[in-house]
């Protein structure tokens, strides 16, 4: 039983895949990146030849979406189907496809639900939980709840750095476009009751993982 969840949502290259590990290392804490999985399902809807345009078609390609994701912040993985995807998962044909795969209703049902129940099972003393909908849909009950800000300026820097074989503005226009679509679906750009903002635009990474920190202690 996990005695302490924390919810952190925010943008793409807002820093909270890393930011949420490194803090979750520090507690000796489990760690989720629900982004993984989207993109896993997108993966395994690309592979498998479906449309990730077409609801009905990704909602068929669920009933055989077998997948594990790793919740250690040290040896995390993501499986699909027995194989390890956890490198290609990032590549930008998944990225390009996983806004419309993650807008299917039954998609967003099926991955909470799993979340949850991860959550729940999380032998550690508590789970960090990062992606869009963490603070408002899957754990709105959460110990901690914190959406994590960045400028789109510092947001496009970071993730072009991170993604050296890219040009800087094929990167800004990938993520604006896939922002734009997660944000019809999702509103993780504001604060929702009881949510705590960090804005890590002027923070360097050690002192966004302690803003953090900080926020999960008083929240107890
Ligand atoms: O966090 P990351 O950028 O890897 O997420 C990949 C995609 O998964 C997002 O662009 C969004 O479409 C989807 N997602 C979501 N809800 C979450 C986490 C991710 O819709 N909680």
């Amino acid at each position: 039983m996990t005695e302490t969840v924390v919810a952190v949502d925010g943008p793409a290259g807002s820093g909270k895949s890393s930011v949420s590990k490194a803090a979750a290392k520090r507690l000796d804490f489990a760690f989720l990146d629900t982004g993984a999985a989207y993109r896993a399902l997108a993966w395994h809807v690309l592979e498998s030849g479906a449309n990730p345009e077409q609801a009905t078609e990704v909602i068929s390609s669920l009933g055989g979406f077998d997948y594990s994701i790793g919740t250690d912040p040290d040896g995390y993985a993501v499986h699909v189907s027995g194989t390890d995807v956890t490198e290609s998962i990032r590549e930008p044909r998944v990225s390009a496809a996983v806004s419309a795969v993650a807008r299917v209703p039954e998609v967003r049902a099926h991955l909470t639900a799993l979340f949850r129940s991860i959550i729940r099972d999380s032998d550690k003393a508590g789970i960090i939980v990062e992606g869009r909908d963490i603070t408002t849909v899957v754990a709105p009950d959460a110990t901690a709840r914190i959406l994590l800000t960045a400028s789109e300026e510092a947001r496009m820097s970071r993730r072009s750095a991170e993604l050296a074989t890219e040009s800087a503005s094929d990167v800004a226009i990938a993520l604006q476009k896939r922002d734009r679509a997660d944000s019809r679906v999702v509103d993780f750009m504001t604060a929702a009751d009881g949510v705590v903002t960090v804005d890590s635009t002027n923070l360097n990474f050690d002192e966004t993982v302690d803003a953090v920190l900080d926020v999960i202690r008083t929240s107890h």
